[in-house]
């Protein structure tokens, strides 16, 4: 396995190969990043895992400095599954000139967890762009966990003709159902016993969706308070159209339900997709 922390160096060593596919990271892997490297090495020999804990999508200083850092316990872990290459750049090397060229996103980049993260998605596409520019991937895989960035991406590669495919894949989770995170390890003992709750109220929305037991709202509106009520601050639950991320139309029926909100000090988010 090749650890590369410098662009000029990753530039040179990725020059001569053709087939490379990507898979971005800030670290502290877990299951969940385990089954994207997986996929991507189901599809060609050349995967590049890149690490980097990037300030611009953060929206405090506090949740940056409180982000788990582990990179030997992640290299072990990317040497064990057969990574060639990682791409572990400092700061410095990949923002050292003051970033102030951005992409601009569509409206629904201030939606959902934009709203309550301002400047997030924005954070994200320019690392991701930064990234792509420097790897020139032909395939590069993400997470359905994260809905809204994965959605942001694909339209990021069409708008701006990256020729990359884009493949995302579905959430892994817990024997409890809570969606794999870096941050679950941040949650106290008992509010990960609480966390599971997230993903089961999700569950009994869409049932309550398919079986149209009641309008979007109210739907939306119970699981909000029963959450609050059990301890948790809602930032959102959505019912949303899985493919414009809008509220669905009439007759949508690729639906999605996201969510958003916090235990403690700890923000989940998760989803579900569906077709009613
Ligand atoms: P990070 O949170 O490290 O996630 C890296 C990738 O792993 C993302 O595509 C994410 O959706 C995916 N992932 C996380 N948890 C998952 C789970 N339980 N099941 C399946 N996939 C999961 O997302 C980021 O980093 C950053 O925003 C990044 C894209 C690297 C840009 O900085």
């Amino acid at each position: 396995m090749r650890v590369i922390h410098s662009q000029s160096e990753l530039i040179k060593t990725l020059k001569v190969l053709t087939n490379i596919a990507f898979v971005p990271t800030m670290g502290n892997l877990h299951e969940g990043h385990h089954k994207l490297i997986e996929e991507a090495l189901k599809k060609t020999k050349y995967v590049v895992v890149s690490i980097f804990i990037n300030p611009l999508q953060f929206n405090s200083k506090e949740d940056f400095l409180s982000y788990p850092r582990t990179i030997d316990e992640d290299l072990s872990i990317l040497q064990k599954l057969n990574v060639p290459f990682v791409f572990a750049p400092s700061k410095e090397d990949i923002l050292g000139a003051l970033q102030i060229i951005e992409i601009h996103l569509p409206n629904i980049a201030n939606d959902l967890c934009g709203k309550f993260r301002p400047g997030h998605f924005n954070g994200v596409t320019t690392i991701v762009c930064k990234l792509f520019n420097l790897i020139r991937p032909d395939l590069a895989f993400f997470g359905k966990k994260d809905f809204q960035q994965l959605f942001l991406i694909k339209e990021l590669v069409k708008q701006l003709n990256y020729p990359i495919q884009i493949i995302g894949i579905d959430t892994i989770r817990d024997g409890d159902g809570l969606a794999k995170s870096s941050r679950n390890t941040l949650l106290s003992a008992e509010n990960r016993k609480k966390a599971s709750q997230l993903f089961k109220l999700m569950n009994t929305m869409k049932d309550e969706v398919i079986q149209k037991t009641s309008s979007f709202k109210e739907i939306e509106e119970s699981a909000t308070k029963s959450l609050n009520t059990s301890g948790w601050a809602v930032d959102y639950i959505a019912i949303r159209s899985a493919q414009s991320l809008k509220t669905p139309v009439h007759d949508e029926n690729h639906i999605v339900i996201l969510g958003a909100a916090s235990l403690g000090s700890v923000r989940l988010i998760d989803n579900i997709e569906f077709c009613i």
